[in-house]
C-alpha cells in the first residue's frame, strides 16, 4: 500500500458545507423522484426540483485498511406525507460495517437486512450525538423527520462499494411519514 498523507476536514456549519469540499455529491428530486410514495406530490414538485440532500465525500483511496467518510446534510422537507431522506443502499460488500454520528438535527435511520432470508426492518433513533452502527449486510437509509438540517458523519471500509440497484427498484419495507405531526412507520404497499 502507498503512503498516504494524513488529512483533515472540518464542517462549516456558518455555510453548511465542508471545507475542504472534497467530491460533492447532491441529489435533487428529479435524481430520486419514483422513490416517494406519492407521485402527485411529486409531480407538483418536479419544475421546482428542490435539493433533497448533499454529501461531502473526503478523497480517500477506495481500498482495504483505508477508512472512507463523508458528511451528509438531508435538507428538512416531505414530498406528500413522506420526510426527505438518502437514496439507500448496501454495500458491495456486504459482509463491511459502517458507523454514522449524528451532528446536528433529527431524523430516523432505517435498517433493512440483506440475507437470503426474509428482509427484517429495524429503525433508530439519529439525534446530535447519536453513534449508529450500521452491521454488515444491512440496507441502510436516513430520513429526516426534524425541522432543520439532518447532518450527520458516515465511515465505512475503504473497499466496501455501494449497490443501489435493488434497494432503486424495490425501495425499503417500510415508509417514514408524517401522521398528526409525528413521525410514523408504515408499510410500503408497493414493496415486492
Ligand atoms: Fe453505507
Amino acid at each position: 500500500m502507498e503512503l498516504f498523507s494524513p488529512v483533515n476536514s472540518k464542517f462549516n456549519f456558518a455555510e453548511m458545507k465542508m471545507e475542504p469540499e472534497g467530491e460533492l455529491i447532491t441529489r435533487n428530486l428529479t435524481d430520486m423522484d419514483w422513490m416517494f410514495k406519492d407521485q402527485r406530490a411529486v409531480e407538483k414538485l418536479k419544475a421546482e426540483d428542490p435539493q433533497i440532500y448533499r454529501y461531502y465525500n473526503v478523497k480517500i483511496p477506495e481500498e482495504k485498511g483505508h477508512l472512507q467518510h463523508c458528511i451528509s446534510v438531508i435538507n428538512p422537507g416531505k414530498i406528500g406525507e413522506e420526510y426527505y431522506m438518502t437514496k439507500g443502499h448496501f454495500h458491495a460488500r456486504k459482509e463491511t460495517a459502517e458507523v454514522y454520528y449524528t451532528i446536528q438535527g433529527r431524523g430516523k435511520l432505517l435498517l433493512q437486512s440483506v440475507t437470503d432470508k426474509k428482509p427484517e426492518v429495524q429503525v433508530l433513533e439519529m439525534e446530535k450525538g447519536s453513534l449508529s452502527y450500521v452491521p454488515p449486510c444491512w440496507a441502510h437509509r436516513c430520513v429526516n423527520t426534524g425541522n432543520e438540517e439532518l447532518v450527520f458523519a458516515g465511515i465505512y471500509p475503504g473497499d466496501a462499494g455501494h449497490i443501489y440497484g435493488e434497494i432503486e427498484e424495490k425501495g425499503f419495507a417500510r415508509l417514514i411519514v408524517e401522521r398528526e405531526g409525528r413521525p410514523a412507520i408504515i408499510d410500503n404497499l408497493k414493496y415486492g
